[in-house]
């Protein structure tokens, strides 16, 4: 396999380079800008803007990848439901470029996509059920995937997953679970919500499961997330639990009071079991992860 990686500066990518580099499968990891991953040798990374059709034909013909795992987007909910053009140029025709360089090499094409594309009003989403999605950044990746879906190329996966957690480095952004895990030792007063339910989806999981469907050539949607759903308040309490820390300084609140630009939706989580008969996917629980943060 030779492996060409987007976005591999992000929490996904980052964990998908270091399998790589452990398995000694052959990639290239690129990303915005220089690289922040010092895990990964200067000399298996390019910059690639995904906005650039130049950039990525360049660099798809000098390196010939047959399979491309696209990680790289506009990943924050609200900057994306703010500049709705920054996000369709990011997510959608970024991805539509992308596609249509896979397709000339003929190599495999995976999108990494999200439970927000459902309303979450069901919970427990199968592989084939509606989207419907609530905000700019969740109908951006049901375009990103009908592109794909709607084209004759049938050499491509979607991947799905949600919230996603673990240690990386120089990240732009954190997550909830090192947040909560940082802001409690501090005894810092955290306002978290109890009406949102999530599976949390520990990255190396993830990653794992995103080179499985490369290394077994499949194709089609993957739901990949936790084995287990429980509101953002759960998730903050079995982290403090977990750690010994205390939970006086957790206030209790709901999405409402948040005033947060973008639409959640209100109950997802993924029924898996598509991803353990095909993959063998099977994701550790919340607590199997936390002595590894
Ligand atoms: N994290 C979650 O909770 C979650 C949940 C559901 C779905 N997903 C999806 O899973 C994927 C990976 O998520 P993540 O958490 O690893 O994301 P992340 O940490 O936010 O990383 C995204 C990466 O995309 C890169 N990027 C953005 N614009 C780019 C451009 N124009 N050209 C090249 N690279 C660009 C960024 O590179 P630079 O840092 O170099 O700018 C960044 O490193 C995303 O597609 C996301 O939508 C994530």
């Amino acid at each position: 396999m030779r492996i060409l990686i987007t976005g591999s500066n992000g929490l996904l990518g980052q964990k998908i380079v270091r399998q790589l580099k452990k398995r000694k499968i052959e990639f290239l990891a690129t990303s915005k800008g220089e690289n922040r991953n010092p895990d990964c040798d200067d000399s298996y990374y390019v910059s690639m803007d995904i906005c650039s059709e130049k950039e990525i034909a360049g660099v798809f013909n000098s390196f010939l990848p047959n399979h491309i795992i696209h990680t790289a987007a506009m990943t924050n909910v609200d900057a994306c439901e703010l500049n709705p053009n920054d996000c369709y140029e990011t997510n959608v025709i970024a991805t539509q470029k992308l596609f249509n360089e896979a397709k000339k090499i003929q190599a495999h094409f995976q999108l990494l996509s999200t439970d927000f594309i459902f309303d979450g009003e069901k919970g427990n989403y199968k592989e084939e059920d509606e989207p419907k999605p609530l905000s700019v950044y969740a109908q951006s990746k049901v375009d990103a995937e009908r592109f794909l879906l709607n084209d004759s190329y049938p050499n491509y996966s979607i991947v799905r997953t949600i919230i996603v957690y673990g240690i990386g480095n120089n990240l732009s952004r954190t997550n909830i679970v090192c947040w909560a895990k940082e802001a409690l030792s501090q005894s810092q007063e955290m306002r978290i919500i109890d009406d949102q339910f999530r599976a949390p989806t520990w990255a190396d999981d993830l990653a794992w499961a995103c080179i499985r469907i490369c290394e077994l050539d499949k194709t089609g949607v993957y739901h990949i997330s936790g084995p287990e759903t429980m509101s953002i308040f759960e998730i903050v309490e079995r982290v403090a639990k977990h750690f010994g820390l205390s939970t006086e300084t957790l206030i209790r609140t709901d999405s409402s009071s948040l005033n947060q630009p973008a639409k959640r939706p209100p109950k997802t989580g993924f029924d898996l079991t598509k991803s353990r008969n095909v993959l063998g996917y099977n994701p550790k629980t919340l607590e199997e992860t936390l002595d590894l943060i």
